[in-house]
């Protein structure tokens, strides 16, 4: 069987996977004010893990048979995810909540990746994308809770599209 639907999935991933990272990479750098201590090595964190499941599910779209997007054009022109030239005057609680909209998004992508790799009969990457999409539910969690909100990550729908 060819595992068609799963790899655009999985590119789709790759594009915005690399676009979240350069999101979370300004946020490292622009934020201000009395969290910074704590929340500047945090993004650290967010951005290790999904440069992780970027090369995951890179490497796993070659292993299938796919090509990854490996340029910097690449990824512009196919993610999903906008971007803004940084600026120091946003509050940590927009930042906080645009990062939790970056994830929201990821989770759905991961969803669709999950239900597409399902159809297909393509086990070992819907494993991979289930445990992508828990990671990133918990830091829905996290990121809610900081800003003083439940998770909502059962409720709030989000539309994904593969550009292909
Ligand atoms: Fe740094």
């Amino acid at each position: 069987m060819s595992y068609q639907k799963s790899k655009a999935v999985l590119n789709q991933l790759v594009a915005d996977l690399s676009q979240f990272a350069t999101i979370i990479h300004q946020t490292h750098w622009y934020m201000r004010g009395e969290d910074f201590l704590t929340l500047h090595p945090k993004m650290d964190e967010y951005m290790d893990e999904i440069n992780d499941q970027l090369d995951e599910v890179a490497e796993r779209l070659i292993t299938i048979g796919g090509a990854p997007y490996s340029t910097l054009a690449e990824f512009a022109a196919h993610t999903n995810l906008g971007d803004e030239t940084g600026t120091y005057q946003k509050s940590t609680e927009e930042r906080m909540a645009r990062l939790v909209e970056g994830y929201r998004y990821l989770q759905a992508l991961y969803g669709k990746g999950i239900e597409v790799s399902g159809e297909e009969g393509d086990d070992v990457t819907q494993d991979m994308l289930i445990a992508c999409k828990g990671a990133v539910e918990k830091n829905i969690w996290m990121l809610q809770a900081k800003l003083g909100k439940s998770p909502e990550v059962d409720t709030v729908e989000i539309e994904v599209k593969i550009k292909g």
